[in-house]
Parts: structure tokens; sequence; C-alpha cells
């Protein structure tokens, strides 16, 4: 397989508690029933929350990885056999802190990865913070989830912004979420397009919307996927509907795919 053959997607907001953390997850349950490989990255580095979705606690996270040399394949949790979760560091791991030698290992280590997935997908920490940043302008694509909400709009043109601005990213996927219906989703995605393409230069593909549906809050509460839990519900329906939009969505050309190219660019930019 070629650099370019794993996808990178950062699925980030701005803001906590919007779904972010649900929609990674789903995202990654629905590419998996389509045979795509899927390694999750648990980016909210202070505070693991893709295991509790999964209902696994991890041995090992990043952390040990530095400090006691696990072997990265060691940390990986599987999920199935189509979905790998990488444990971000429970407590502090500030990549800009990371020394060369330990730079290099990693990224030496995450190259016997490539070709093993067809999907990073990055579940980033809520709110602005550097690490979002650098995580979010390596991937390829950038997936912001948005709640019918002003402070939810503003976090995520905050974000938009700010990526723009510093890392020149000029396209992002909007997913609206918690909507009452389509026509509510749709309203919300024209409502942040027309601001951004106004006064940013960037430009917005919608890859759908999540109606508030109580179905999805109790899937996580008993940690079962809303596939199960309640298939028919009209949330596992949209967030199927959102993993074949992007399986079925072209990539982003003016970033490489590829593991080693997003580690390079997480440490380089760190
Ligand atoms: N469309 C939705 N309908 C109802 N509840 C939702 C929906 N999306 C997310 N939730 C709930 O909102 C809470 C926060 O979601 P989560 O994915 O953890 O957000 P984040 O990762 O952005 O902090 C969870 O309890 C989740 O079950
Ligand atoms: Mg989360």
């Amino acid at each position: 397989m070629t650099n370019s053959g794993i996808r990178t997607i950062s699925i980030t907001s701005g803001k906590g508690g919007v779904g972010k953390t649900t929609v990674t997850v789903n995202l990654a349950h629905n590419l998996a029933k389509m045979g795509k490989r899927v390694l999750i990255l648990d980016g909210d580095l202070s505070l693991a929350n893709v295991d509790l979705f999964f209902k696994k606690v991890p041995e090992y996270t990043l952390q040990d990885f530095f400090s006691t040399e696990v072997d990265l394949k060691d940390i990986l949790v599987k999920y199935s056999k189509n979905i790998h979760i990488l444990p971000g560091a429970s407590g502090a791991l500030d990549l800009a802190r990371l020394d060369v030698f330990q730079k290099k290992m990693l990224v030496d280590s995450v190259s016997e990865f490539e070709g093993h997935y067809d999907y990073l997908l990055i579940d980033t920490a809520s709110g602005i913070s550097d690490e979002v940043l650098y995580l979010s302008s390596a991937a390829q694509e950038v997936m912001v989830v948005v709640l019918p909400d002003p402070a939810s709009i503003t976090d995520a043109y905050a974000l938009m912004k700010l990526l723009n601005q510093r890392y020149k990213t000029k396209s992002f996927s909007i997913v609206t979420n918690q909507v009452l219906n389509e026509k509510e989703g749709l309203s919300l995605f024209h409502r942040i397009n027309s601001v951004s393409t106004k006064f940013l230069n960037v430009s917005l593909n919608y890859m759908g919307y999540i109606p508030f549906d109580l179905n999805l809050r109790h899937a996580n509460h008993k940690q079962e996927m809303i596939a199960d839990f309640a298939p028919q519900s009209q949330a596992n329906l949209c967030l199927k509907r959102i993993a074949e939009k992007v399986e079925g969505f072209p990539t982003r050309t003016e970033v490489p795919g590829g593991l080693q190219f997003f580690w390079n660019q997480v440490l380089d930019i760190a």
C-alpha cells in the first residue's frame, strides 16, 4: 500500500459535549462493517474517552510507550478485527516536550502500522488547545461537529478560523448533531457555511445530520453501539449515512495521507 493508502480524519468541534466521540466511534463501527480497517487515536490526551464507549479499559497508554518503552503494538486496544484503538495518555503527555529521540521512536513505531489500516480517525479533545490544532492540521480531513446552539457555532467557527490562518487548512467537513430533523440540520449547515465562506478562505462540505435521539444517549450509557442497541433508530440510520458519505467522498489532496506523514507533521509542528 502506498503512503496515501490510509485516510486520516480528525473529528473536532471546539467545544465539549457536542458528540465528537459519538461520531468517531459510530463512524468507525460503520466503516468497519463495510470491511474497512480503522485505527482510532484517542486524542483526548488528558481524559481518555473512546475506550469508555467501547467498554474496553486500555492496559497501556501512549505515556507507557515513552516512560516504560512498551511496544506501540502492545498499547493498541483491539476492539474487533477491524477496529483498533490507540489510547491517548491519561495525564499530561505534552507532544511539544518530546525530545528528538522520542519523536523519532514514535514515528518509526507508527510506520510499522502503515498498510494495516484504511482509516485513522482522531477523536480530538474539547477546546481549542495546541494539541487539537496539531492533530487536526496534520490530518487530511477535518470533520467539525456542530450543534444548533450559538456557542457551538461560535466555537466551530473559531476553530476553523485558527486552522485556516495558522495551518492553511482550506476545507472542512461539517456534521450537524442533535438537530430536530434534516431541515434543521441543513439550515444549520447553511448558516455556518455562509459566515465561513464570507469571512474565511475555506470551503465546507456537508456530511449530514444526526437528530437528537435518546437512543444514542442510552446506547452510550450501556456502552453499546447504537447499531446494536437501536438499529432502526433515526440516529443510527443517519450515522450510517454519514459513514457511507465519508467512504464515497474524495480525499483531500492538498495533504498527503499515511500514518508516517501524519505523525511527522504532528511532531514537527509540536
Ligand atoms: N444526537 C444525539 N442525541 C442525543 N444524545 C447525544 C447525541 N449526540 C451525543 N449525545 C450525547 O451527548 C453526550 C456527549 O457526547 P460525546 O460524544 O461524549 O461528546 P464529545 O466527545 O464531543 O464531548 C453523550 O452523553 C452522548 O450520548
Ligand atoms: Mg469525547
